[in-house]
């Protein structure tokens, strides 16, 4: 089976992500540019980057910034879109799970929204590779709903073929495979958004 990422349009992508009944990339973006100020790491790389979703609020402090996605057309717009705005910028198009993966040890690696689709232990064992000891790995991962579909109905058909391999992944379960990765929890809080749903952001420390 091809990975349902690779036949999602960008437009469709960014289009479902602003849905005011979606409404995720702001959350997102913003939790980027917090972890990127609390932390002010010198290297960062973003796991999962889409089409650059927040790259505009990187800080000059940043020094290096990885891009990384499985989608080409995803790294190809984040690239025109950033490429001659933000120094010391690469990109990557690398599957997290099982690619060996292609760059320098980074200081702090943000992935937010896509635990929920890849295998953890063998991603979470590839990020530990890019890590620099010391380093953190923070993790945004979407929170069950009583209430609501893990994926919010829309206009975007497309969207609706991640039913295939989505999965809200428990918090101890991604702990758990952290730790095993070299990863130890450092902190933890919960964010709702307007629609109601809620995620988890995880801070942890590479040993
Ligand atoms: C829900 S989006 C989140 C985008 C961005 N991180 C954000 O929070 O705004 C998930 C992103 O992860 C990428 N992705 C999914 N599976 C992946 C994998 N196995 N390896 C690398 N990237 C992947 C998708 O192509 C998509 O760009």
């Amino acid at each position: 089976m091809n990975n349902p990422w690779l036949e999602i349009p960008i437009s469709d992508y960014e289009s479902h992500m602003s849905l005011p009944t979606v409404d995720q990339a702001v959350m997102t973006a913003t939790e980027l540019s917090r972890v990127l100020s609390q932390f002010t790491p010198e290297s960062v790389a973003v796991i999962g980057c889409a089409g650059g979703n927040g790259f505009d609020a990187i800080p000059a402090s940043t020094k290096r910034v990885v891009g990384v996605d499985i989608n080409h057309s995803y790294i190809a717009r984040a690239a025109e879109r950033y490429e001659q705005r933000i120094p010391g910028l690469e990109f990557h198009v690398a599957d997290v799970q099982s690619d060996h993966l292609p760059f320098e040890p980074v200081e702090l690696i943000y992935a937010s929204l896509v635990l929920e689709y890849v295998s953890l232990p063998e991603s979470l064992d590839n990020l530990a590779r890019v890590c620099l000891p010391g380093g953190r790995l923070v993790t945004l991962l979407q929170q069950p709903s009583t209430t609501m579909t893990a994926l919010t109905p829309s206009p975007y058909n497309t969207i609706q073929s991640l039913n295939k391999i989505m999965r809200l992944v428990p918090s101890s379960e991604c702990a758990g495979y952290a730790a095993s990765a070299g990863f130890t929890l450092e902190s933890e809080k919960s964010l709702t958004i307007k629609s109601g749903k809620s995620f988890l952001v995880q801070v942890y420390y590479r040993q």
